[in-house]
C-alpha cells in the first residue's frame, strides 16, 4: 500500500468555527495585524504552533485520571522519572511547567554578563532567557541551514568549525555550556545528524564545555536520522534517541512538542552540582522537585506521551503528512524552505514577497493574508521575531524571512491540510497585492508576541 494513513481513529471531536471574510478583516484589524492577539475562536485552522496543541490519546486521558496529586513523592512523579531515566540515561530529572522554565533555570546557573552560549539556532525564548541573564546567544547553523532553496538531509546541523572558532575567540572559560537544538526549529524544523551531535560533543569535550541538548522534537529528529543517515535504517527510533541523549551532559525539553502533552517539560542533568542548584531555583520559582509547576496528572500524561512519540507508525505518518503539505505547495510553485521540516512547513517570504523589503515585514504580510483569506493562523519567523533596529534607524534582519505553518500533533486530517494548500495557493497567486507593515508598538523582549502593526 502506498498511502500512509493516520495511525489512529477519532474518539472525541471539537467543532471549529467558520467566519466570513468581513469578520476576519475586522478581527485582524482589532488585533493590530498580530495573530497572537486574535481570539482562537476566530481562527479556523490554527497552525500558529505545534506546541501544547497535541490531541492526547485515550491512554493519556486515562493516565490523567490515575494521576496521584500528592505534593511530595507522587507516584506519578516516579513513573515520569523512570521513563525519562530509561530513555535519556541522565542522572537527575527535574520537571518544569514548560520549556522556557528549564531555560530560565539553566540560565540562572550558567548565564550572566560576559558569558557566551552557542546553539545551532536559538529558539526565541532560549535566546531571550540567555540575553535576559546578561549573556550572549550565538547562532552557528551550517551554511545550507540558512539557504531555503538548498535541499540537504541535515540542514539543522551546527557549524562545527564555527564553534571551534567562537571558543578560540571568546575563550572556553566564557562558554559555560553549548546548546544543540533537535530538530532546529528556528532553522526550519530541520534535523541534526548523529554525526553532527557527535562532532559537537567532541569539540565540547576538548574544551571542557558541557553540552546541553534542546530536545523538544527529539523523536522527529531521531526518525529523520533513521530515514536519512547511513547506518541507522534498521536501528529503532528509541535506540537512536538514546544514542543522541548519550552525547549530552544534559537536556531540556518542552514536552508540549514530542512529549505529546498540552503542558510540561523537564531539565535533565548528569551533574549533581548543577542539579542541586537547579532544584533550588525550581523550588523558588516552579514548585517542589517532584512536580515542578505541574499537576501530578500532567507528569502521568507526559510519561505516556514520551512513549507514544517514539511509535514508528506515528512518526512515519507525522513526517509524511508534513511532507505532503510541502510537496503540494512546491508543485504549485509556492517557494518553501526545503526540504520540509519535521513539525512544520516554512514559506520563504523573501522569495514569495520579493516586492516587500525585510524592514516592512514580508512574512507578517503573508501571515495576515492567510488569516484574511481562509481563517488560517500561521506565524512569522523573520524580521518581526528576530529583527532589530539600530540607533540610526537601520533595520537588521535575520538570514531568512519565513512564515511557519506548524502542524499540531494528531489534530488535523488530510482534508484540513488540502484546504490549507488551496488557501496558500490563492494567496500566492495574488501575492503582488500584498503590502508591507509598520510596527507601531514593541516590547523590549520577544516583541513578536505583543507587537502592533499598521498596514503601509
Ligand atoms: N526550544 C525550542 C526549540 C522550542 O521550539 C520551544 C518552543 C522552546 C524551546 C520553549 O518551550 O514554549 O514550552 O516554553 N516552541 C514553541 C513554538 C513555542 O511555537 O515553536 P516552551
Amino acid at each position: 500500500m502506498k498511502t500512509i494513513i493516520e495511525p489512529f481513529k477519532i474518539k472525541s471531536i471539537e467543532p471549529i468555527i467558520f467566519t466570513t471574510r468581513e469578520q476576519r478583516e475586522a478581527f485582524i484589524a482589532e488585533a493590530h495585524y498580530n495573530v497572537f492577539l486574535l481570539h482562537a475562536d476566530d481562527v479556523l485552522i490554527d497552525l500558529l504552533t505545534d506546541s501544547g496543541t497535541t490531541a492526547m490519546s485515550a491512554r493519556q486521558w486515562a493516565g490523567i485520571m490515575n494521576g496521584d496529586e500528592a505534593y511530595a513523592g507522587s507516584r506519578s512523579y516516579y513513573r515520569f522519572e523512570n521513563v525519562l531515566k530509561e530513555l535519556t540515561g541522565f542522572s537527575y530529572v527535574i520537571p518544569v511547567h514548560q520549556g522556557r522554565a528549564a531555560e530560565k533555570i539553566l540560565c540562572s546557573i550558567v548565564g550572566g554578563a560576559g558569558k557566551v552560549i552557542p546553539n545551532n539556532t536559538h529558539f526565541d525564548t532560549t535566546r531571550a532567557n540567555i540575553e535576559y541573564s546578561g549573556a550572549r546567544a550565538v547562532d552557528l547553523p551550517v551554511r545550507e541551514g540558512t539557504q531555503p532553496e538548498v535541499i540537504a538531509p541535515f540542514k539543522g546541523n551546527m557549524d562545527v568549525a564555527a564553534l571551534e572558532a567562537l571558543i578560540e575567540d571568546v575563550g572556553a572559560e566564557n562558554v559555560p555550556c553549548c546548546l544543540l537544538t533537535l530538530t532546529n526549529n528556528s532553522g526550519g524544523g530541520q534535523p541534526v545528524s548523529m554525526k553532527n551531535v557527535r562532532d559537537v560533543r567532541a569539540v565540547c569535550t576538548k574544551h571542557g564545555i558541557p553540552l546541553i541538548l534542546d530536545v523538544c522534537r527529539f523523536a522527529e529528529n531521531a526518525m529523520f536520522i533513521k530515514m536519512r543517515e547511513e547506518g541507522y535504517a534498521t536501528t529503532s527510533v528509541r535506540d537512536i534517541a538514546k544514542e543522541m541523549f548519550s552525547y549530552g551532559d544534559g537536556a531540556m525539553m518542552s514536552a508540549k512538542k514530542d512529549g505529546m502533552v498540552n503542558t510540561g517539560g523537564f531539565l535533565a542533568l548528569n551533574s549533581g552540582v548543577w542539579a542541586e542548584r537547579a532544584r533550588t531555583v525550581l523550588i523558588v520559582t516552579e514548585g517542589f522537585p517532584t512536580y515542578g509547576g505541574l499537576a501530578r496528572r500532567d507528569l502521568e500524561a507526559m510519561a505516556i506521551g514520551l512513549e507514544e512519540a517514539l511509535d514508528e507508525a506515528y512518526l512515519t505518518y507525522r513526517l509524511r503528512s508534513v511532507q505532503y503539505l510541502g510537496e503540494r505547495l512546491k508543485a504549485a510553485g509556492v517557494p518553501i524552505l526545503e526540504p520540509p521540516g519535521g513539525h512544520a512547513i516554512y514559506l520563504d517570504a523573501r522569495r514569495l514577497c520579493d516586492h516587500i523589503a525585510p524592514k516592512d515585514f514580508p512574512g507578517q504580510s503573508i501571515v495576515c493574508a492567510l488569516y484574511r483569506e481562509a481563517g488560517i493562523r500561521s506565524v512569522e519567523i523573520g524580521s518581526v521575531m528576530f529583527g532589530t533596529t539600530s540607533a540610526d534607524g537601520e533595520h537588521h534582519g535575520p538570514a531568512m524571512e519565513l512564515v511557519r505553518l506548524a502542524i499540531p500533533r494528531r489534530v488535523y486530517t488530510q482534508s484540513h491540510i488540502d484546504y490549507v494548500i488551496e488557501a496558500i495557493v490563492n494567496v500566492y497567486e495574488r501575492r503582488r497585492e500584498l503590502r508591507g507593515l509598520r510596527m507601531t508598538y514593541e516590547a523590549p523582549y520577544l516583541r513578536h508576541f505583543t507587537a502592533h502593526f499598521e498596514e503601509l
